[in-house]
Order: C-alpha cells, then structure tokens, then sequence
C-alpha cells in the first residue's frame, strides 16, 4: 500500500500558530489519522465518533467531511451539509466539529470554525450557516463570539444556532 507522507495527530508541546489553519479533503491517505483524533473521555457524549460521521458522509452524497490542519499536522475534523427540502436549501448546518483533545484550547477550533464558514458562504445560494449544540455545551461561547444566535431545539432539544453570511453569492 502507498501512502503519502503521515502525518500524525498533533502531540502536545507542539505550537503551530492558528493563522496556519486550512480544512482538507478527508481522502485514501488520512482518513485513518482522522478516525485516530481524539476528544476528552468527558466529551464523547458532545458527538458521534469520526469513524461514524465518515461512514455516514460515505452514503450521505451532499455531506462535506473536512479534515483541520494546523500547518502539516492533523488536528481535527468537521462536517456540514446543505439542508435537502426547498425550506432549507438556503441553509448549511455545521452537524459534526472536533479538535483533537491534545491541542484544544489553542484557537485551532476558532480558526476552523472561520474557514468552514468561508467555504460554505463560496456555495451558491447559501445564506444561512447553522451549528446545532448540546446547551451545556462549553463551545457555545465560542459559536456566539462568532455571531450564532440561538433560534430553536432540534428533536434531542439541541440547540440550533444560525448565523447570516454576509456577501454570500
Ligand atoms: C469545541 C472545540 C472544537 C473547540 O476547539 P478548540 O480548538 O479547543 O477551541 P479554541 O481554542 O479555538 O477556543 C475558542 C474559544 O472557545 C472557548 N472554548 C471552546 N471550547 C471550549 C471548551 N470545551 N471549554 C471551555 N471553553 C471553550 C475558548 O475559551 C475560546 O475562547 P477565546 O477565543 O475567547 O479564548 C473543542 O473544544 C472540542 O473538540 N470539543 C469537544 C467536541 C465538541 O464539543 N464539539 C462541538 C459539538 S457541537
């Protein structure tokens, strides 16, 4: 089997700036890194494991799993998708963000946040950006900093929290 250079989940000590953070395609070379990051035992319960969310993107056509570099590292691993009824299709939901437990707290996860909404506001006729959280969820801080208000529960009674996308095509 050939693989490209490995490159392993980020060890703490390690210190790559946040400005160099960028999402990939999870593809052939790193999903097995990306099934390899870890959240905090006490953080399971926040999200569905990698290796679920990848298995699921690989029957979901319209899902976009992203893997988060911090320079060459892997450090984490998101997932969004468009809305599939006519009352959604103007909105993309954020459904699946982790940072590797190892390097949290070192502004990768704001920075990944940022790039994903880029990204997502270059679709076309996307307006809307949606992130859905646990309410004791510590990382609402973070998604309110970045202008996500809170706008209704989901069926488990997450909440929904929407933020505009200025200039969006
Ligand atoms: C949420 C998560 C992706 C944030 O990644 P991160 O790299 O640790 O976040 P950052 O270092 O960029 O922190 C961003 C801000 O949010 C706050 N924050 C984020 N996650 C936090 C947490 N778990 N506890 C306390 N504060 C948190 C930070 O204090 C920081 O504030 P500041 O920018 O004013 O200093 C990460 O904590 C994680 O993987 N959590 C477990 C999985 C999870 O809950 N995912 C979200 C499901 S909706």
């Amino acid at each position: 089997m050939t693989r490209d250079l490995v490159v392993p989940a980020a060890s703490a000590g390690d210190d790559v700036s946040p400005v160099e953070v960028r999402l990939a395609d999870v593809t052939a070379d790193n999903w097995r890194d990306v099934v390899a990051l870890e959240v905090e035992p006490e953080q399971r319960h926040l999200l569905a494991s990698n290796v679920y969310s990848l298995a699921e993107a690989s029957f979901t056509p319209a899902a976009r799993p992203r893997a988060i570099y911090a320079g060459p590292r892997l450090v984490g691993f998101l997932m969004y998708e468009p809305g599939d009824t006519p009352e959604e299709r103007h909105r993309v939901s954020i459904y699946r963000f982790m940072i590797d437990r190892r390097v949290q707290g070192r502004g990768y996860g704001r920075a990944a946040l940022l790039k994903a909404i880029d990204e997502i506001r270059a679709m076309p006729g996307i307006t809307t950006v949606s992130i859905c959280y646990a309410a004791d969820n510590p990382a609402r801080v973070l998604y309110e900093s970045l202008g996500f208000v809170p706008v209704d529960r989901d069926e488990d009674g997450d909440v929904i929290a929407d933020r505009p996308l200025e200039g969006a095509r």
